[in-house]
């Protein structure tokens, strides 16, 4: 996960074990990413080894906190981007439509699991909560508090890979916390421009495929 060219300088939060099993995380699902190639549907997987890449910039800039970001992934698929973000957040919660394509999240992290394990590497941490229905629903919400205690204001990192993103951008304006941030996979050059959201990073960790959207302080 060292990014070539660079001298590597570890990040807070990211030792060389944790760059490691990143690393490790990042070829795992790789090797099992849907639809990166051409028009194949709406569902596409995150490449992770990149998504690294970005996550090595969010940890420089101080932008992710343990002890205080809640991340979530609006359309989470088998969690592969929650499972490498729990390692930098207080909590990492996933919501997705279809329950087929959640099912796939117990078996594959529990392969993942043995691998890291056999490569004595960092496990996840427990605070990974994923669900099922539609991240645009208000009673996916009251389940999501019922388990966790988070409503959508504690959420302070959204993600979204291209799916419904200026939907979700209207929901995070109008609901979310100031400075909330919200990392958009899919854009890098030109960019979306969206009410009550200002650019941060247009092009995360300069891997070409995310950019990052703070919510706007009122008055600001
Ligand atoms: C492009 S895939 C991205 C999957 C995953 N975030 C990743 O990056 O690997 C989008 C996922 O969002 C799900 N989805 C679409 N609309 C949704 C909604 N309203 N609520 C929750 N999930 C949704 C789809 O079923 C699909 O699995």
């Amino acid at each position: 996960m060292k990014p070539s060219g660079r001298k590597w300088a570890p990040p807070p939060g990211i030792d060389d074990r944790r760059a490691r099993t990143l690393a490790l995380i990042g070829s795992f699902y790789d090797a099992c990413k849907v639809g990166c190639q051409g028009n194949e549907g709406y569902r596409k997987s995150t490449d992770l080894r990149k998504f690294a890449g970005c996550i090595l910039e969010l940890a420089d800039r101080g932008l992710m906190d343990p002890a205080r970001t809640v991340f979530a992934d609006l359309g989470c698929a088998d969690g592969r981007v929650n499972v490498m973000m729990s390692y930098f957040v207080r909590q990492s919660i996933g919501m997705e439509i279809d329950p087929e394509i959640l099912a796939e999240y117990g078996p594959r992290k529990e392969a993942l699991l043995a691998e890291i394990g056999e490569a004595g590497l960092e496990t996840p941490p427990d605070n990974i909560h994923l669900f099922e229905g539609s991240s645009l629903d208000d009673a996916l919400y009251e389940r999501i508090y019922d388990e966790t205690g988070l409503r959508f204001a504690d959420m302070n990192l959204f993600y979204t890979y291209i799916t419904l993103h200026d939907v979700f951008a209207e929901k995070i304006g109008r609901e979310a916390e100031e400075d909330a941030l919200y990392l958009v996979y899919g854009f890098h050059r030109v960019l979306p421009s969206y009410p009550r959201l200002d650019v941060l990073i247009p092009d995360v960790g300069g891997q070409q495929i995310a950019a990052l959207f703070v919510k706007r302080t009122e008055g600001g």
